[in-house]
């Protein structure tokens, strides 16, 4: 893969966000990983990793294959447990809490290998995913009571709504499995949307998708972005999507953070571009 040197940034930062990122201390971090490790055996994954994202970011997380990326999805969700190490949301320490605890804080994800429900039908994978903003009891759901009735079809409602603002409208009742790679990549961010997350984490949202259904995915988060105000953390091989939306870029190597910047500064950074294509590359650019 090979790291462009250059690459056009779609939109200008913010002015918010832009004076954010030139002076840290002036906005408080929505996300804040302090000094995080996890070890598999004898290999530590992520070594003492700190970040920080601000409300309303758009963060690229890249590194090459193994750097530890997916791993810090899986502590930030709760899906692994560190070994040293914490993770704030607006300043409430996650550690210890399970994924279902973390997604209704409001961090939702998406996963790199597709998890779907594939025989459930495109609207099913939503609903599930909706229900975890439901207040119905498990009694009240056994009596069907008009509260239980009422909330059903409010979130039928709410699961068919972001289904047609990903164009799944006309595939509601078909299986998982029988949509194209493109269109699952969707529903799993819409599921993951169903939860009303404050922070959205994707994990190689285009990977496997042709030029036009990448085009789409970076507009769609875009606009979950600006419209919603959501908070996007995204790992990303496609050099040119992370530059052209990311605010800020983090790297890893190794499971060390190697660099932290804007994506024109990562561009150019030597750290960068040597764990990308070796000193080679570096010695002869
Ligand atoms: N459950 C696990 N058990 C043992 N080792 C693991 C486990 N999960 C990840 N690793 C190892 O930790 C390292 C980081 O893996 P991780 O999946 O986080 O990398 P990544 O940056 O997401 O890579 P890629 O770009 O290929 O997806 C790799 O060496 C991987 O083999
Ligand atoms: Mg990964």
């Amino acid at each position: 893969m090979a790291l462009p040197r250059s690459v056009e940034r779609r939109r200008p930062p913010r002015a918010a966000l832009k004076t954010a990122l030139a002076n840290e201390i002036e906005m408080k971090a929505q996300l804040e990983i302090q000094n995080l490790t996890k070890r598999f055996g004898g290999l530590i994954a992520v070594n003492n990793l700190s970040l920080s994202i601000q409300q309303q970011a758009i963060a690229g997380l890249i590194g090459p294959n193994g750097a530890g990326k997916t791993t810090v999805f899986n502590l930030i969700t709760g899906f692994s447990s560190a070994d040293s190490g914490g993770i704030l949301l607006e300043g409430s320490d996650l550690s210890g809490r399970s994924p279902h605890n973390i997604a209704k804080a409001g961090i939702a994800r998406t996963f790199q290998n597709i998890r779907l429900f594939p025989w459930m039908t495109v609207l099913e994978n939503v609903i599930v995913a909706c229900q975890i903003k439901c207040h119905g009891s498990f009694f009240q759901a056994c009596l069907r009571t008009p509260f239980v009735r009422q909330e059903e079809k409010a979130t039928k409602e709410k699961a068919e709504k972001l289904l047609r603002q990903f164009q799944l409208q006309e595939k509601l009742n078909y299986q998982a499995k029988n949509l194209s790679y493109g269109e699952q990549r969707k529903l799993e961010i819409a599921r993951a949307l169903a939860t009303e997350p404050k922070i959205l984490l994707l994990d190689e949202p285009t990977a496997g998708m042709n030029p036009a259904e990448s085009n789409d995915c970076v507009e769609l988060i875009f606009n979950l972005n600006e419209t919603f105000g959501i908070t996007i953390l995204l790992i990303e091989h496609n050099m040119n999507v992370v530059m052209s939306i990311s605010d800020k870029v983090f790297v890893l190597d190794h499971g060390v953070k190697i660099a932290e910047g804007p994506p024109e500064e990562i561009q150019n950074n030597s750290e960068v571009i040597k764990a990308y294509l070796g000193d080679h590359y570096v010695n002869h650019a």
